[in-house]
């Protein structure tokens, strides 16, 4: 088994206010064994600068991630937040591509790799969300869907960028529903993502990048995700919301096989 650092994000999306975000900030910063893991947490955005000082800068061992920003400079672009913003505030990690951002919002592919590359040249670390809709699942095309994604959203990133890219299979109709994906299809889904990974960068940066899976992942079915030879950690949305539910799941990544 290949050894990739687990990875685990927390995306709180439009959920919690300010106080509900610092008191889970506050307990994920005294709580959260980040020993053998990376640790991620996507607070709103009104509130990334409160959450910021909860955990205390760039050297914090939680890293702060935006779920959103504008890919342009400072300038005039209302109601826009801007990397420079985010990095004021030592904020480190951005997403793209999430589905609802896809899907609800109406990002388009090429939208996404313009953020993608913006972030990246801004020293971003970024996580590239993919994955189909049920529709697309239906008809067999999970695998197409994920590479065009990522041909899509990876176009333009040099090898070298490559190591500030996360990925996260997330597929669509697994997201907030309570109805995950089985670990076997998620764990097929992530081996076709490294395949094409390899097809495009090579086998050193295919082994090396980390295929996060989200979707209705929580503390009962985490593990079993985990325990799947391509999968990296954990996006989570609902979950990451609840203290102990979080904080299990994080354990449970710590405790995975390939750590
Ligand atoms: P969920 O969300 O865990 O609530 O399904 C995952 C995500 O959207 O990142």
């Amino acid at each position: 088994m290949t050894k990739r650092r687990k990875t685990i994000g927390g995306n709180w999306k439009m959920n919690l206010d300010r106080k509900g975000s610092i008191a889970l900030a506050e307990k994920l910063a005294s709580e959260a064994d980040t020993e053998s893991l990376d640790l991620c947490i996507y607070p709103a955005l009104p509130w990334l600068d409160g959450v910021a000082g909860v955990l205390g800068g760039a050297a914090s061992p939680i890293r702060l991630g935006a779920q959103n920003f504008y890919g342009k400079s400072n300038g005039s672009f209302t109601g826009e937040i801007s990397l420079e913003m985010l990095r004021d505030i030592d904020c480190q990690m951005v997403l793209v591509g999430h589905s609802e951002r896809r899907h609800k919002l109406g990002e388009p592919d090429v939208l996404v790799n313009q953020k993608l590359l913006t972030a990246l040249d801004g020293g971003f670390d970024v996580t590239l969300c993919i994955g189909e809709t049920l529709k697309q699942r239906e008809a067999d095309q999970t695998d197409a869907v994920n590479t065009a994604q990522l041909c899509y959203g990876l176009a333009g990133v040099s090898s070298q960028q490559l190591a500030q890219v996360t990925i996260a299979y997330e597929p669509v109709w697994a997201i907030g529903t309570g109805e995950s994906a089985t670990p076997e299809d998620a764990a097929s889904a992530h081996a076709a993502i490294r395949r094409y990974m390899e097809f495009a960068y090579g086998a050193e940066a295919a082994a090396a990048i980390r295929i996060q899976y989200g979707g209705s992942v929580k503390p009962d079915n985490a593990a079993d995700f985990f325990a799947q030879e391509d999968i990296d950690g954990a996006l989570v949305g609902g979950a990451s919301l609840e203290a102990e539910d979080f904080l299990q799941i994080i354990r449970l990544a710590a405790s995975a096989d390939g750590n």
